[in-house]
């Protein structure tokens, strides 16, 4: 059984200066586990280089919360996977966030997938289905129809250095929490798509993530799922105790 990975999304929150305090107390907290679960931590891009600074011994890793899909050139505001990833091991990319909020289509997300393994950086790559979708029964068809999309651009052995994880829209900032058995029927879907896509090594490779509302005292029930490898945390991330809390369960095998 390979590690769990337990990654914190912070969002547009924190100042610099709060960034670099969290990614040192979370990373002074965790890396005596350091062998046992991989910990992840993404700031928002404005405070990326100094937690890079911070974090430089390597044991925590940390992410950015999206990139452009296109290298370099004339794009106000953006920033490219290749500018990244001196800084960054993972992506995280095609969030409900920005699918939702700046129209990030299925193909965007394709070519910002693409655009991290360009660069050798981990893409994170988010689906899940609203609400509205759940409860018509369209969930598989939602997750299916995503990663159709998103991972066209892909081989087959692309896929032991992508993850993907499973956010259902409904269940992201609301404390609403995603019963266990969806999660492993939505992490079984995800599974079964990548291995029409790519193959059963692939699906055997590929790393299944859970995130929505998860908190300390609910991050157990999700880890103990054969087919979940690790946690994306919003909210509870911001908190180095709960989210050192998290870490602890995915060391102690919960
Ligand atoms: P919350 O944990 O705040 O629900 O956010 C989940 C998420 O969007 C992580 O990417």
């Amino acid at each position: 059984m390979s590690n769990k990975l337990i990654a914190g999304n912070w969002k547009m929150n924190l100042s610099v200066a709060d960034s670099r305090k969290l990614a040192k107390r979370v990373e002074d907290a965790t890396t005596k586990h350091a062998d046992k679960v991989e910990v992840v931590v993404a700031p928002s891009t404005i405070a990326l280089t100094e937690v890079s600074k911070e974090l430089k011994s390597g044991k925590t890793k940390v992410g950015v919360q999206n990139i452009y899909f296109v290298d370099e050139g004339a794009y106000t505001g953006e920033v490219s996977a290749v500018q990244a990833q001196e800084f960054v091991d993972y992506a995280i990319v095609g969030h409900s966030e920005r699918r939702q909020l700046f129209n990030e289509s299925n193909e965007d997300v394709a070519r910002k997938v693409a655009a991290c393994l360009r660069s050798d950086i981990t893409p994170i790559l988010c689906v899940g289905e609203t609400g509205y979708e759940r409860d018509h029964g369209e969930t598989t068809q939602v997750i299916n129809d995503q990663l159709a999309t998103c991972l066209t651009m892909l081989v087959a052995s692309d896929m032991e250095h992508i993850v993907i994880a499973y956010e259902p829209i409904w269940a992201i900032g609301t404390g609403k929490n995603a019963d266990s058995k969806a999660v492993a029927s939505a992490a079984d879907t995800i599974q079964k798509t990548v291995k029409e896509m790519f193959g059963e090594k692939a699906s055997d490779g590929v790393r299944i993530l859970y995130g929505g509302s998860v908190k300390a005292d609910t991050a157990k029930s999700y880890l103990s799922l054969d087919n979940i490898d690790g946690l994306l945390v919003g909210g509870a991330s911001l908190s180095d105790h709960e989210f050192v809390a998290i870490v602890e369960h995915a060391a102690d095998g919960e």
